[in-house]
C-alpha cells in the first residue's frame, strides 16, 4: 500500500464552522440548563417576567442542547467522517455554507420566539411553522450534501458510521415533515392537523425516534468513526456493526407509545411500544459492546489519553441509559418513574452521559486535524474537563433518581381510609435538596465547556495557515 497526496482537498471550512459552534452553542444551552435548574432551586430567579420564566426557557435549554450543541456536533463530524471514508470532497461548497448558515438561523430565530411565547406546545417541536419550513428546506440541503458525497466517493464500499448517519438524516426528515403538519392561522400561530390521542401518538412517535434518530443513531456514526481512531485499532466487529445498525433502525420506530403509558391511546399500542422497548436493550447493547471491545489490547491508553477516556465513557453512559430505558418503559416500573424527576435523570444520563461526552471527545480529536496542529493546546485541560464532565453527570444522575424515586412513592402513599399521606407540597419540599445537587453538577458540566472553549481558543490561535492548508489535501490510501 502506498500513500499519494491527491490534488484536491477536502472542505473543512464548513467542518471547522460547525466545529467552533458546537462549542459555543454547547456553552449557551448547558449555562441555560444550570440557569433553569436553578430556578427549580430558587424561584426568584424566573424575575416575575413571563420571558424569563421557567416555562419559556425550559423549551429553550432543549433546543439549544440538542439542536444547536448537539446537531452542530453531527454535522461537523458527518462532514468530516464522509469525506475522509469516502476519500473526496463534499459534493457542493455552496449548499455546505447554506446548510451553516440556514442551520443558525433556525437556532437564532428559536432563540428570538421561544422566550416571547410563541410554540406550537410539541416537546421538541416546538418551533411555530415559519421556522420549521426554513427548518425542513435546511435538513434536505444537508442530505443533498451528505448524499451526494456518498454518491461520488471513491472508495468501494461505504464505511458503516455512514450508515447511521445517512439513517439519522433521513429519519429525521420524515418525523420532522410528518410531526410538523399543521394549519397557520397566522403568522406565529398554527394548528397541529392532528387532534386528540392520534395527534398525541405522532408527536410521541416523533420525540422518541428523536431520541432514537437524532440522540442515538447520528452519535453512533459519530462513535463508529472516532473511538476505532482514537484508540488506532480497528473496530471490534464488523459484521456486528451491520446487524446492529439494521436490528437499531428496525425496532426504533416502534417504541414510542411507552412515552404514553396509562393515557387515552390503546392499551395494544401501549403493550407493543413496552414489548418493542424491551427487545430494543439488545441492538443498544450489541452498538455498545462493539464500541467497547474495540479497545481489546488498548485499554492501557486510557491512562494517558483523556480524549479517549471521554469516548469509551460515554459508552459506558450509552450502556446504562439503555439499561434503563426498557426498564422504564416496562408499564409498572412506568406507573412509577412517570412524571417524576426519573425521567429526567434518565434523560441527563443519556443527553449529558451519552451525547455530550462522545461529542466533546470528537471535537477534541478533530480540532487539531482541522487547524493543522499535532495536538491540542493543553492536555491537562482534557483531563480537567473530562472528570468535571463525569462528577456533574453522576452528580445530576443520582439526585435525579433519588428526587424521582421519592417523589414517586410520596405520591402514591395512601392512608387507611384511602386519603394521600403527602400533599403534592411536601414532595415538593422533600426535593429541594436533590434539586440543589443537580444544579450543582451541572455548574460542573457547564465549566468544563468553558475549559473546552479556552483549549480550543488556543490551539485555533496556534493554527499555521499553511499547515491547516496541508491538512486538507486527501491521503488516497492504496493510490499508485
Ligand atoms: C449543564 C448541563 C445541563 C443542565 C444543568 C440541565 C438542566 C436541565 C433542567 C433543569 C431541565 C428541566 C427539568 C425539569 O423540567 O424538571 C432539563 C431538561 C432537559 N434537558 Fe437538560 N441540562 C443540561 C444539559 C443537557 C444536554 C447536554 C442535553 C441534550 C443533549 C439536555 C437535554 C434535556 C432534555 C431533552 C430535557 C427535557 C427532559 C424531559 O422533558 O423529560 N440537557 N435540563
Ligand atoms: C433502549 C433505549 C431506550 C429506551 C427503551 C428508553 C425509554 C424511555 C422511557 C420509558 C422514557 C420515559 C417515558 C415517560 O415516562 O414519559 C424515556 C424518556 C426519555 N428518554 Fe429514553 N430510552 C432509551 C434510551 C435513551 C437515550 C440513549 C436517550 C438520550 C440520548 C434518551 C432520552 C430520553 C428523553 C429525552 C426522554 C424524555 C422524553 C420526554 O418526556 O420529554 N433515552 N425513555
Amino acid at each position: 500500500m502506498s500513500t499519494a497526496i491527491s490534488p484536491t482537498a477536502y472542505n473543512y471550512k464548513v467542518v471547522r464552522q460547525f466545529a467552533i459552534m458546537t462549542v459555543v452553542w454547547g456553552i449557551l444551552g448547558m449555562g441555560l440548563g444550570v440557569f433553569i435548574a436553578s430556578q427549580l432551586v430558587w424561584p426568584e430567579l424566573n424575575f416575575g417576567l413571563a420571558w424569563t420564566s421557567f416555562g419559556r426557557l425550559r423549551p429553550l435549554h432543549t433546543n439549544l442542547v440538542i439542536f444547536a450543541f448537539g446537531g452542530c456536533a453531527l454535522f461537523a463530524t458527518s462532514y468530516y467522517v464522509v469525506q475522509r471514508t469516502c476519500q473526496t470532497r463534499l459534493i457542493s461548497d455552496s449548499l455546505a455554507a447554506f446548510h451553516f448558515w440556514g442551520w443558525q438561523a433556525v437556532i437564532i430565530g428559536a432563540i428570538v420566539t421561544l422566550p416571547l411565547g410563541y410554540t406550537t406546545t410539541k416537546e421538541y417541536a416546538e418551533l411555530e411553522w415559519p421556522l420549521a419550513i426554513l427548518l425542513a428546506i435546511v435538513w434536505v440541503t444537508y442530505g443533498l450534501v451528505f448524499f451526494g458525497t456518498i454518491v461520488k466517493r471513491k472508495t468501494k464500499h461505504i464505511y458503516v458510521g455512514n450508515w447511521f448517519y445517512g439513517a439519522f438524516i433521513v429519519v429525521t426528515a420524515m418525523l420532522h415533515i410528518v410531526n410538523h403538519a399543521s394549519l397557520p392561522v397566522s403568522f406565529f400561530k398554527s394548528y397541529s392537523a392532528y387532534s386528540g390521542a392520534t395527534d398525541a401518538m405522532i408527536q410521541w412517535w416523533y420525540g422518541h425516534n428523536a431520541v432514537g434518530f437524532f440522540l442515538t443513531t447520528g452519535f453512533l456514526g459519530m462513535m463508529y468513526y472516532f473511538v476505532p481512531k482514537q484508540a488506532e485499532r480497528p473496530i471490534y466487529s464488523y459484521r456486528l456493526s451491520i446487524v446492529h445498525f439494521w436490528a437499531l433502525i428496525t425496532l426504533y420506530i416502534w417504541a414510542g407509545p411507552h412515552h404514553l403509558h396509562y393515557t387515552a391511546l390503546p392499551d395494544w399500542a401501549q403493550s407493543l411500544g413496552m414489548a418493542m422497548s424491551i427487545i430494543l436493550l439488545a441492538p443498544s447493547w450489541g452498538g455498545m459492546i462493539n464500541g467497547m471491545m474495540t479497545l481489546s489490547g488498548a485499554w492501557h491508553k486510557l491512562r494517558t489519553d483523556p480524549i479517549l477516556r471521554f469516548l469509551v465513557v460515554s459508552l459506558a453512559f450509552y450502556g446504562m441509559s439503555t439499561f434503563e430505558g426498557p426498564m422504564m418503559a416496562i408499564k409498572t416500573v412506568n406507573s412509577l418513574s412517570h412524571y417524576t424527576d426519573w425521567t429526567i435523570g434518565h434523560v441527563h444520563a443519556g443527553a449529558l452521559g451519552w451525547v455530550a461526552m462522545i461529542s466533546i471527545g470528537a471535537i477534541y480529536h478533530m480540532i487539531p486535524k482541522l487547524f493543522g496542529r499535532a495536538q491540542m493546546h493543553s492536555i491537562g485541560l482534557i483531563n480537567t474537563h473530562f472528570w468535571l464532565a463525569t462528577i456533574g453527570t453522576v452528580l445530576y444522575i443520582a439526585s435525579m433518581w433519588v428526587n424521582g424515586i421519592t417523589q414517586g412513592l410520596m405520591w402514591r402513599a395512601i392512608n387507611d381510609d384511602g386519603t394521600l399521606t403527602y400533599s403534592f407540597v411536601e414532595a415538593l419540599q422533600a426535593s429541594h435538596p436533590g434539586f440543589i445537587v443537580r444544579a450543582l453538577g451541572g455548574a460542573f458540566f457547564a465549566s468544563g465547556m468553558l475549559f473546552m472553549a479556552y483549549n480550543v481558543w488556543r490551539t485555533v490561535r496556534a493554527s499555521n495557515p499553511a499547515e491547516a492548508k496541508a491538512a486538507e489535501q486527501i491521503a488516497v490510501v492504496g493510490a499508485h
